[in-house]
């Protein structure tokens, strides 16, 4: 049995997507979860600065004796996941191979599309898995670097938000893609938009529940799981306003958040 917390981060709230389906699978475990606002959105940035922004959560929340790592974001799990595992000494879980996988098993096309960050896409990281599943697959990353900015802000369900989407998903429809992987934690709150510009004939593919599941699966086989009679807590940490996160991640979590706790950047840098 193993008391600690799982430690989950994002540059915002797009990774409480995943941190929702782990509350619900792992109802047991504590989580405490960072949401690096003060340096979103880490999309348009280059790779390397995500990866050192990575490295010192990955750092920090060791620190907090955290037991696993979940880097609930695409973006943070493109440009540092191998560094990640490498330095840390808790186990690392991103959020791309589960997608890629599922988009790969759902297609019956075999034309796969992929909405991401800029930096998501630029790293080719889906591309190469896509590939390595299944080379026939004719695939279509489109970047999408409004949509973050538009989820965190005051009207993430706005008229701008579906405009947006409209004009990201256009080659895509052109392309005649049956399947279409949320690759940013973002997006999946904003699914009904997306579900209803898409259609019901494309299968949208994100990858919290799977994630969950290998979180799940890890602790077991490593025994490192909290005794499962017990109810969990999970408490919030962000570099940014932690009033503006305490509103946006009840919006978007649609369960109780209590205080969350502001973490200076200058806090993460000196692990
Ligand atoms: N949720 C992050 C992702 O999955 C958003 C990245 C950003 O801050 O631009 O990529």
């Amino acid at each position: 049995m193993d008391p600690r917390p799982v430690g989950v981060f994002d540059s915002g709230v797009g990774g409480l997507t995943v941190l929702h389906e782990c509350l619900v699978t792992l109802p047991h475990e504590d989580f405490v979860y960072l949401g690096d606002h003060a340096r979103l959105p880490y999309g348009p940035r280059p790779l390397d600065e995500v990866r050192d922004f990575s490295r010192e959560i990955g750092a920090f929340l060791e620190r907090q004796d955290v037991k696993l790592i979940v880097v609930a974001c695409n973006t943070a799990t493109s440009a540092a996941l191998p560094q990640l595992q490498a330095e840390l000494t808790v186990p690392v879980l991103g959020v791309i191979t589960p997608e890629a996988h599922a988009a790969v098993q759902t297609t019956r096309n075999r034309r796969v599309g992929l909405l991401a960050t800029q930096g998501t896409v630029d790293s080719g990281r889906y591309a190469s898995l896509v590939r390595a599943l299944d080379a026939g697959v004719s695939f279509h990353p489109v970047s999408c670097p409004r949509l973050v900015p538009l989820i965190e802000s005051d009207d993430p369900y706005g008229p701008e938000t579906e405009e947006a989407v409209r004009e990201y998903i256009a080659p895509l429809k052109e392309a005649g893609v049956d399947t279409v992987i949320l690759g940013c934690t973002h997006y999946p709150l904003i699914r009904p938009i997306l579900q209803r510009v898409f259609g019901r004939d494309v299968t949208l593919v994100f990858s919290a529940e799977e994630t969950a599941r290998e979180v799940a699966e890890t602790l077991e086989r490593k025994g490192m799981e909290n005794d499962a009679g017990r109810d969990g807590v999970y408490r919030f940490l962000t570099t940014g306003d932690p009033a503006a996160f305490r509103e946006m991640g009840r919006r978007f979590l649609q369960l109780p958040i209590g205080d969350v706790e502001h973490v200076t950047l200058a806090e993460l840098s000196a692990v």
